[in-house]
């Protein structure tokens, strides 16, 4: 199966989460940006991670999903990170637009990311060191998880 791991990110989290999911999954993650979405029609798994901005994806991303082309029957999953909630509405976000371009949804993670503003201002006990070790195996097992689904 010929799998691809997409990913947005700003500061850095949801890299990390990639990289654990495409590893389990034995292929690479790449910026959304280096990704002509048209070229997606080429992979059998298309996995997509955002982080949660505003309880929704980032706008990039579901750009990125509207310009892509119709994959009738081909597995999508998806993967956010977050610092306190929004992390449902954002998969569902993903998800519906996979869906909307005719996929099959296998499944979705989501993890907790440091969050600088809300980690030196606010509960940093919650945030600091995340992801953790802990999460990007569970990201990878998640990754692996795909291939069976
Ligand atoms: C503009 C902005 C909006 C955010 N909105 C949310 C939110 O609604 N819910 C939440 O839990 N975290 C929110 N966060 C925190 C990020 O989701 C979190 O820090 C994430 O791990 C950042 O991922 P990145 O390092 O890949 O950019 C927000 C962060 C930013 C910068």
């Amino acid at each position: 199966m010929k799998a691809i791991v997409i990913y947005y990110s700003q500061s850095g989290n949801t890299e990390k989460i990639a990289q654990s999911v495409a590893s389990g999954l034995g292929t690479k993650a790449l910026k959304l940006a280096d990704v002509n979405p048209e070229t997606l029609k080429n992979y059998d798994l298309i996995v997509i991670g955002s982080p949660v901005h505003g309880g929704a994806p980032n706008r990039k991303v579901t750009e990125f999903i509207s310009h892509m082309p119709e994959i009738p029957g081909k597995k999508g999953g998806a993967f956010c990170t977050k610092s306190l909630f929004g992390d449902k509405t954002t998969i569902a976000v993903i998800r519906k637009g996979l869906e909307s371009k005719g996929m099959k949804f296998a499944g979705s993670y989501c993890a907790v990311g440091f969050s600088r503003f809300i980690g030196d201002f606010g509960p940093r006990i919650f945030h600091r060191g995340h992801p953790t070790k802990q999460e990007l195996v569970k990201a990878e097992e998640f990754g692996r998880g795909l291939l069976q689904a």
